[in-house]
């Protein structure tokens, strides 16, 4: 079976081309970075009108290089949610007109659940259950994950995500969108060792997350000490090195109070190096396994889309014609009944 994947759920345009016995067989992504750079964040609107423009041509190219046409494809899989309404709409009114005039199902698929299966895409994918730690741009949780579609939420942000963290942050320091990996890199010019800022909700037991503070604390870092270069790679460092001590204390809480030994950690800050440095050595200390995306694969993109529309067609899942999204959407509503 093969599946037509189409990720347009905020600043990135992606497809791909899932097959179920053979993987991958192609994907394209297009990201909208320069467009939304000037304003410093995500414009809505604009994102939406780049996807329209996107997402035809960019399935021309990856027919083409794949060699695979439309009468080769078994069902389309969309982003229903959460995400901006207006780019979840575009994506989900070609996913339906296309599997339409194709005569195939579509499905449509939560994103965060996509980005949970994202490591499933490399070789040697973990084995169910484990625990998964997603940090996107819009959510932090901790999740048990049973199989497809059996998911227990642990604990989550109750403000600010991880990595909408990281981009208030960037803001801060005048530092150029998308956030997360402008403040690593300058971090890395940054010392440990000069500032020591609070990991939030680790000493309360617990698996839920708060960002909120730790960015004011920030903010109040920049405001007393200046803005001189080498001191905001200092704040940058010690910021970041608050939120990945925090992720990474709660990743072995979480373990800890499942009796499991195996973490996949996804979403946008999973591409972050010193969270991927951490983490190795605490799977090496406590002997437990862990596994990311590949980097591409970490933020948005088709291909995790198009794998967990194959994994839920297989469990029986399809749409009727409507085209409805979801543009709020908590991942504890799509388990599948066992
Ligand atoms: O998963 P994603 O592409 O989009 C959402 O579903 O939200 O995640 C994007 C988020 C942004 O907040 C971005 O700043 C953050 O992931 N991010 C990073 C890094 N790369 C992306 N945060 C920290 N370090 C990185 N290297
Ligand atoms: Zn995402």
């Amino acid at each position: 079976m093969k599946i037509l994947g189409i990720e347009t759920s905020c600043d990135e345009t992606g497809i791909a081309i899932y097959d179920s016995e053979l993987g991958l067989l192609g994907h394209e992504l297009y990201s909208q970075v320069q467009l939304h750079m000037e304003f410093g964040g995500v414009v809505p609107e604009l994102a939406s009108r780049d996807h329209v423009r996107k997402m035809l041509p960019l399935l021309d190219k990856l027919f083409s290089r794949t060699g695979i046409s439309s009468a080769d494809i078994d069902g389309i899989a969309y982003t229903a949610g959460p995400g901006l309404v207006g780019a979840l709409l575009v994506g989900a009114t070609i996913a339906k007109s296309l599997a339409f005039a194709w005569g195939i199902p579509s499905i449509g698929v939560h994103h965060m659940e996509a980005h949970l299966l994202a490591p499933m895409l490399e070789e040697n994918p973990p084995e169910f259950p484990f625990v998964a730690l997603l940090v996107s741009g819009g959510h932090t949780m901790m999740v048990q994950v049973m199989g497809i579609g059996q998911y227990k939420i642990l604990g989550e942000s109750v403000d600010d995500a991880a990595g909408e963290a990281f981009d208030k942050v960037a803001k801060m320091l005048e530092l150029p969108y998308p956030g997360g990996p402008s403040v690593a890199a300058l971090a890395e010019k940054g010392s440990h060792e000069r500032f020591h800022f609070p990991r939030p909700m680790t000493e309360k037991p617990g698996l839920d997350f708060s960002f909120s503070g730790l960015k004011t604390y920030t903010l109040n870092a920049i405001r007393k000490e200046g803005a001189d270069e080498q001191t905001k790679a200092d704040i940058a460092c010690a910021f970041q090195d608050a939120v990945v001590d925090t992720l990474v204390i709660k990743c072995k809480r979480a373990l800890k109070q499942t009796g499991l030994n195996r973490i996949l950690i996804a979403g946008g800050v999973s591409a972050n190096k010193l969270l991927r440095s951490r983490l190795h050595a605490m799977s090496k200390k406590e002997q437990v396994e862990v596994a990311y995306p590949r980097f591409e694969f970490c933020t948005d993109n088709g291909a995790m889309i198009a794998y967990t529309g194959c994994k839920r067609l297989e469990l029986g899942c399809k749409d009727d014609l409507e085209i409805s999204v979801f543009p709020r959407w908590p991942i504890s509503d799509i388990n599948v009944a066992s």
